[in-house]
């Protein structure tokens, strides 16, 4: 089958909603389906000989192999791309595929990385333990300071990995003077935008040079997928991150890459409703006689305030709080006690979600209990009123 071109799409300048309904569809090419045709299939046939001999020509126009690329799959990579003012974008099993695909196309053994400390967990150890085996170091800056993460950087280090809000106390990291640095530098800057997502902040207008995203969250929307997605601008950066997808194996399944086209249509008036709820549940929070602190950016009690206001366009609803009584049975209470949040990880689906535990980073001695609340499309009104009854004495 040959592939359709990116280019050309009348819907190249619509609105963000626009876009996500219709940008790179190509219906009419596909018998004026509106829903994108699932093409669950491995591998495709040549018309002959002559273009099976020239398959691995970059110019070749047909698609030959599910692993290396799909039609389905295509058309999230050129709407995802197009959302996050990119060029291309890259579809990975999971959000973990995507990081490491990111990480790996971008050091070899003896180079180094910088990184924000309160990362993903899985991508610090990622980067900790399992990168060090190859002879690849990391130094985890703790905080939002750029001047430290800045002085962190080495002469071989080669990538800078930030995660904004960070996991856990969801501070928020100033993007234009660490990307401007970093790229004189040659250091390449990767991004998680997972909860922020496109509708509410393009990393990339900011200078970094790759966005990875656990499409598991809101992209997908409706905690039925696991999937990753990579998107950049530079075609060197292209060619490697495709490289290590393929060679990896943690390729996007069309069935997957199918739903998050579905999710995406559905993006904007999802994350209006989970900016809308978190920040009424945690406007609540903050003004309640047993919560200590509220870890949400748009209040103006968090520490990075002005930078989220200025960075930002809206806010997810992934945030923690801590209560005043600090202890393994006050938090567990609070959540044994929820009926409409469920106890659960993962994050950025229809549902509200709460765990609950122990957070280093500001004192190693003293561990923060902190609650983390994922908040979901249910009735408002029922929400505050589930964490009020588990609040009560
Ligand atoms: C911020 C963030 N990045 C990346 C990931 C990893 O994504 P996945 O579980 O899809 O591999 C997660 C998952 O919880 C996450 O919260």
């Amino acid at each position: 089958m040959e592939e359709q071109p990116v280019t050309g799409d009348p819907l190249v300048d619509g609105g963000f909603e626009t876009l996500c309904a219709h940008y790179g569809e190509h219906r009419l090419a596909h018998g004026g389906a509106t829903a994108p045709p699932l093409y669950q299939t491995s591998n495709f046939v040549y018309p002959d000989a002559e273009a099976f001999e020239r398959r691995l020509l970059p110019q070749s126009p047909y698609y030959d192999y599910t692993r290396v690329g799909n039609p389905t799959t295509a058309m999230l990579e050129a709407k995802l791309a197009l959302l996050e003012h990119g060029h291309w974008a890259r579809g990975l099993a999971s959000g973990m595929g995507a990081i490491t695909a990111a990480i790996n196309a971008n050091v070899e053994s003896g180079t180094h990385v910088v990184a924000v400390a309160n990362c993903y967990p899985p991508t610090r150890e990622y980067l900790e333990q399992y990168l060090q085996r190859f002879g690849v170091t990391t130094t985890f800056v703790r905080g939002t300071n750029p001047a430290d993460l800045l002085a962190a950087l080495r002469d071989n280090t080669r990538v800078l990995y930030l995660e904004s809000p960070t996991f856990g106390l969801n501070e928020i990291i100033e993007l234009a003077p660490l990307t401007a640095a970093a790229r004189q530098r040659g250091i390449v800057t990767i991004f998680d935008n997972s909860w922020a997502t496109p509708y509410f902040q393009q990393p990339l207008d900011a200078g970094c040079d790759l966005i990875v995203h656990s499409a598991t969250k809101y992209i997908g929307g409706h905690s039925d997928v696991v999937a990753g997605m990579v998107v950049g601008r530079d075609e060197d950066l292209h060619r490697r991150v495709r490289r290590e997808a393929e060679l990896h194996g943690a390729t996007l399944d069309p069935f997957a890459a199918w739903l998050l086209l579905r999710g995406l249509r559905t993006l904007a008036l999802r994350m209006e409703q989970h900016q809308r709820s978190g920040l009424a549940i945690a406007s609540m929070l903050a003004a309640h006689p047993k919560v200590r602190q509220v870890n949400h950016p748009a209040l103006e009690s968090h520490p990075n305030h002005a930078v989220a206001q200025r960075q930002l366009r809206g806010y997810g609803s992934l945030f923690s709080f801590a209560l005043h009584e600090q202890s393994r049975e006050a938090t567990h209470r609070v959540l044994n006690r929820l009926r409409v949040f469920r106890i659960a990880v993962s994050w950025g689906g229809y549902e509200s979600l709460a765990t609950g535990g122990t957070f280093f980073d500001r004192d190693p001695d003293r561990p923060t209990w902190l609650l983390r609340l994922f908040v979901g499309l249910e009735t408002i009104d029922d929400l505050l009123h589930d964490l009020r009854q588990a609040l009560e004495d």
